[in-house]
């Protein structure tokens, strides 16, 4: 895990932190006021970007991580190299909850990859950069289940 500022990434970091920083605004999220944007990074260059989904049933709230995923995954992405994560606060970065670690570290067992995780405020003042298995270290993944991922990727 390191601490960083924005000025210190390098350009295709920046510009996943300015991609999720942008779809701010799309969330749905009357319920929380609280909006999240996530840009990923795929194996082949593509930025996919996310928002949280609220819901009037709380617990069915998608996060804005796992919006991307989601998305990517309907474009036939599944291989992910890096994400980015910025949540409503100016001056605190936010960590993807435990749902969106564990669905990062499942693209993360398929792309055969440890997903740097860029976590920044809306300010781009304070970033952290994280791997998953840093974030979800001894996670259950497809690996134990012995699947064949080839297939997938
Ligand atoms: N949220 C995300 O989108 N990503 C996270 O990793 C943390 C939480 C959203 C879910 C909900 O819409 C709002 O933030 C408040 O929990």
């Amino acid at each position: 895990m390191k601490k960083t500022v924005y000025k210190k990434l390098n350009q295709i970091q920046k510009k996943l932190v300015c991609s999720a920083i942008k779809m701010l605004p799309t969330a749905y999220n009357p319920y929380s006021h609280f909006a999240v944007g996530a840009a990923l990074l795929s194996s082949n260059n593509k930025i996919i970007t996310g928002s949280n989904v609220e819901n009037a049933s709380y617990g069915l709230t998608i996060c804005a991580e796992r919006s991307a995923l989601v998305r990517a995954n309907a474009e036939g992405i599944r291989l992910i190299k890096k994400i980015a994560i910025v949540g409503q606060t100016a001056e605190k970065i936010t960590g993807p909850c435990g749902a969106c670690r564990q669905m990062i570290f499942e693209a993360a067992q398929i792309s055969n990859q440890n997903i740097e995780i860029i976590m920044s405020d809306t300010k781009k003042g304070k970033v952290v950069i994280a791997k998953i298995e840093e974030l979800l270290p001894l996670a259950f993944g497809p690996k134990n289940l012995k699947v064949n991922l080839k297939k997938y990727r």
